[in-house]
């Protein structure tokens, strides 16, 4: 990708968390980093700017605790076993 995806974790301690919710809602022109406003409420992109923000003290443990025990308000529907009701971080990272 060109011009590359930052390093959250990096990214995370430059950024105000004013200009993180800025960037997740809008998206960035001419990249290929998407605007989350169209499709996610306020208080979703305030969730995933806590999480940016969490990122660099963040230990690979944690992470995976918080893969599992993550729930995916009113987007699992449908789905089912153990999992349901719970999301992938990564996956949602990846929508
Ligand atoms: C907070 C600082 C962030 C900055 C500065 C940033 C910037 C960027 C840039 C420069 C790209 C690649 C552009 C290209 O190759 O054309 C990108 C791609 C992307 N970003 Fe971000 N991003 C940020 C946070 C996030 C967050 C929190 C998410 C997820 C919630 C996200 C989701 C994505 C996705 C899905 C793509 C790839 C789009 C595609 O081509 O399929 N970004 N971002």
């Amino acid at each position: 990708m060109s011009p590359r995806p930052p390093k959250l974790a990096e990214e995370a301690e430059e950024l105000s968390t004013a200009e993180i919710f800025w960037i997740v809602k809008h998206g960035i022109k001419m990249t290929g980093m998407p605007a989350w406003g169209p499709t996610h409420k306020d208080a979703e992109i305030w969730d995933i700017v806590a999480f940016v923000k969490k990122l660099p003290d963040m230990k690979p443990a944690e992470y995976k605790a918080m893969k599992l025990t993550a729930t995916d308000e009113g987007e699992a529907e449908g789905r089912q076993g153990p999992a349901a009701g719970k999301i992938d971080v990564e996956e949602k990272l990846q929508r």
